[in-house]
């Protein structure tokens, strides 16, 4: 079983790891994607060290000249991957160290430990620009789907039954919220990754003379006024993975997100609601049933909701239990994450597709928003205007509705001398309420579902969107 020595770290053992070790412990097969962080740093790193006088200036030349030709055979596909190296600092620096000999010093004042947080922290940087993008392009499908619209009315809804009228672009600006905070939030994770652990070694730094500053700065971690920002603690810069959780917890919150988003879409598809048609190309159909569209890429997206949750609570349990500084269970850290950026960055990509095709039915959410009860609110504030507390209000208008129910009349076609009868606030106007128009125009204040309130919503969403 056993192999020959390990390379990198053999010198102390007598034999190599078990073939099975290898399977079990490698992580090439899926770090390998940190290379263009991994050879960053190798630069920066390599010039830090040039510029204590650790190495020298040609060494750091041909240390670098290696390494660009490095990138270009992982990016060309012809790099190749050696599993028995463990990871992909390894197979990197291996490789580099067969092409120039002055490789053998990159090491120098530097643990893969470091190295890796590094390389994490520039993947971070990176990847919250990504999400950033597909959450911005997700917004500008809704805000279009929003301003087609127009002033299109459907009910709105708590605990799934029909509450008040609401303007379909305005249900709609509600996820153009929630996808601004999660920007919000990808902008802050990036900034919690920008401080750069170099310098930290395995957990208690080096006895060489490095430069940290030098190296964060060559690396771009720096404050927004280009002062270099280095991680304060070398066992914490080697420990910790709260950037990780954090990631995570932004990806699995836009993960919420677009599952409601999702849920809305799929009811409001249905025969039962009828309010849009879902673009064909994001459907698919039934093998069995002919007649069949289902609505498959929204509840994927429900279920990749249940999928980034899972990497967050991976990460959370991960953790909690390792006594400071690096144990190897965190190179367990990277494929949650890897699976959360990726299955983040295609929802968001699906979602402003199938978003882009959706078509709303005006004469089906028209007869939806027609039932005068929903309405109800406004006549007791229709009393309210008129003095009557609204308990009590609230109390009449009940009254009101049982009366439509009892009668099997719609609201706004009751009788109305038996309705002002029902309380001497209720005037010949009463049934000027369930006007859905007048119900719109009284929605005036901040953040209400008035036409001309969504309106200004929708420039100022434009506005922002364009930039
Ligand atoms: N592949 C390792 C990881 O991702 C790199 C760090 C290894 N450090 C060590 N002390 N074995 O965690």
């Amino acid at each position: 079983m056993a192999k020959k020595k390990q390379a990198t770290w053999g010198g102390r053992f007598s034999t190599g790891p078990a073939e099975l070790m290898l399977t079990f412990s490698e992580s090439v097969s899926f770090d390998r994607r940190l290379a263009p962080f991994d050879i960053a740093g190798s630069k920066a790193h390599a010039a830090m060290l040039a510029q204590v006088g650790l190495i020298s200036a040609r060494e750091c030349k041909a240390i670098q000249r290696g390494l660009s030709q490095i990138e270009q055979q992982i990016t060309a596909g012809t790099f190749v991957w050696r599993r028995e190296l463990e990871d992909v600092h390894m197979n990197i620096e291996q490789a580099l160290t067969a092409l120039v000999p002055a490789a053998a010093k990159l090491h120098t004042a530097r643990s893969r430990n470091d190295q890796v947080a590094t390389d994490m922290r520039l993947f971070f940087k990176w990847a919250c620009g990504e999400v950033d993008q597909r959450l911005a392009g997700a917004q500008r499908a809704l805000l279009e789907l929003a301003e087609q619209a127009g002033d299109i009315l459907i009910p709105g809804y708590t605990h799934l039954q029909r509450a008040q009228p609401v303007q379909v672009a305005h249900h709609l600006a509600a996820y153009l919220e929630m996808l601004e905070r999660d920007r919000t939030r990808f902008a802050a994770v990036a900034d919690a990754a920008n401080w750069c652990p170099l310098g930290a070694g395995a957990l208690a730094g080096t006895t060489l003379p490095i430069d940290r500053e030098f190296t964060a700065r060559q690396l771009g971690f720096v404050d927004s006024r280009g002062r270099p920002r280095v991680t304060q603690n070398s066992m914490d810069a080697v420990a910790d993975r709260d950037v990780f959780v954090e990631f995570a917890t932004a990806a699995a919150l836009v993960g919420t997100h677009l599952s409601r988003l999702a849920e809305d879409l799929i009811l409001w598809a249905s025969s039962e609601f009828d309010f849009l048609s879902l673009p064909d190309a994001f459907c698919t159909g039934s093998s069995l049933m002919p007649q069949k569209k289902n609505p498959d890429a929204c509840e994927i997206l429900r279920g990749k909701a249940a999928r980034l949750q899972g990497n967050l609570t991976t990460l959370l349990t991960l953790t909690k239990g390792l006594p400071l500084t690096y144990n190897r269970d965190l190179q367990d850290d990277k494929p949650p994450i890897f699976d959360s950026f990726d299955q983040t960055v295609l929802a968001l990509e699906v979602v402003a597709g199938t978003v882009q095709g959706t078509v709303f039915k005006p004469e089906k959410c028209a007869a939806a928003v027609a039932d005068p009860a929903l309405l109800a609110t406004d006549l007791a504030d229709y009393l309210v205007e008129a003095g009557v507390p609204f308990r009590e209000a609230h109390h009449v208008v009940g009254a009101v509705v049982k009366l439509a129910e009892t009668s099997r009349i719609p609201l706004n076609e009751l009788p109305h001398e038996v309705v002002v009868k029902l309380h001497p606030a209720l005037k010949a106007d009463w049934v000027d309420v369930f006007d859905l128009q007048r119900a719109g125009q009284r929605r005036r204040g901040t953040g209400m579902p008035g036409p001309r309130q969504v309106k200004r919503q929708l420039t100022r969403w434009r506005r922002r969107l364009s930039r």
